[in-house]
């Protein structure tokens, strides 16, 4: 971990109270000299750090930046990950695809502050606005580790859940295939693009992205999704880095689960979250929407449901709707 980095964890964890220079030059093992440039170096990147010349270093409880270094700071699986923090992008996905294309390892991982054309599911857009969500998106490389893209995802919704509950205390529910609710609303969406060899049909690579609602925009939501989308929480954040302890506990809970995919750990813990199994759900498909109920989810994490007239079937992809209750 970089000297910045360190310095950036020691200034988190005592936030508003003042570290002395020869304090943090102990505990860092550097010189006071080698603290200063640090702490110029966060500051470049929009930290807020005062400095008093009796009393040391304090960083400002104010603001919630989105940087590698506080990231890193709080990232457990170090060493894994490669991350390119943009202010404004189109969209995580598909930057990380052209970075892809080039050539970025395994692990490299797009962060965004806003998303301009943020990408959902079958077409639809993300709404991604600035300073109320946390959007990015991670490369995986699986070669022959699986061929099974809907492992993936399952195993990103149980991991960004956890990380949820970790960071803000909130429990939430997984809507087959891979939207986080709460109270029955729309907190997160999970989207992964993957390309396939054709010689033998596995899995090249894939992009998996992530985006979490986690304060209501001042102005809420868009017509169009403000009766399904809410946020994780409707106070201000700011205080202790929280949206850059969310992305590092999801990328760490993530990762445990992808190296071991086919063990399917994270199963049981997805089907306790799903907010679907024994309610009257619509499977939506070309046709249009066919009352059905939601049994259960198979070891392919495919939604196995029963259809009003009796025929039992394994749902793998596509897309379900929970009938309201009479
Ligand atoms: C959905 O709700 O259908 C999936 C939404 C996925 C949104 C995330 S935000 C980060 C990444 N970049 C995108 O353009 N989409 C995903």
């Amino acid at each position: 971990m970089s000297v910045k980095t360190q310095l950036l964890k020691l200034l988190e964890n005592s936030r508003e109270a003042y570290i002395s220079g020869s304090a943090l030059a102990s505990e860092l093992s550097v010189s006071r000299n080698a603290i200063w440039k640090a702490v110029e170096s966060l500051r470049a990147d929009g930290y807020e750090i005062s400095a008093t010349t009796n009393k040391g270093y304090r960083l400002s409880a104010r603001g919630d930046l989105i940087s590698e270094a506080s990231i890193a700071a709080h990232i457990k699986n170090e060493g894994v990950f490669r991350f390119d923090i943009r202010k404004s992008v189109t969209s995580t996905n598909t930057l990380l695809r052209e970075l892809a294309v080039k050539g970025a390892p395994e692990g490299t991982v797009v962060v965004a502050e806003e998303q301009t054309a943020g990408k959902g599911r079958m077409g639809r857009a993300f709404h991604s606005p600035a300073g109320h969500g946390v959007y990015f998106s991670v490369l995986l490389r699986p070669g022959p580790k699986t061929n099974e893209a809907a492992l993936i995802t399952a195993a990103a919704a149980v991991a960004t859940a956890r990380a949820i509950e970790e960071v803000f205390g909130v429990r939430v529910g997984i809507k087959w295939v891979n939207d986080l609710y709460l109270d029955e609303k729309k907190v997160c969406g999970i989207l992964t693009n993957a390309t396939f060899d054709m010689e033998n049909s596995l899995m090249e690579s894939a992009v998996l992205g992530i985006g979490v609602n986690v304060t209501t925009p001042e102005h809420g939501y868009p017509e169009g999704i403000e009766a399904v989308a809410a946020a994780i929480t409707d106070r201000l954040i700011g205080k202790n880095g929280e949206r850059c302890r969310l992305i590092a506990a999801t990328l760490d809970s993530f990762w445990g689960f992808y190296n071991e995919l086919s063990a399917r750990r994270f199963l049981d813990e997805y089907r306790a979250r799903s907010i679907l199994l024994g309610r009257d759900i619509y499977v939506l498909s070309q046709e249009g929407k066919q009352p059905a109920r939601a049994l259960e989810i198979d070891d392919e994490c495919r939604l196995v449901v029963r259809f009003d007239n009796g025929e039992v079937a394994a749902i793998g992809s596509g897309e379900v709707s929970i009938r309201a209750r009479t």
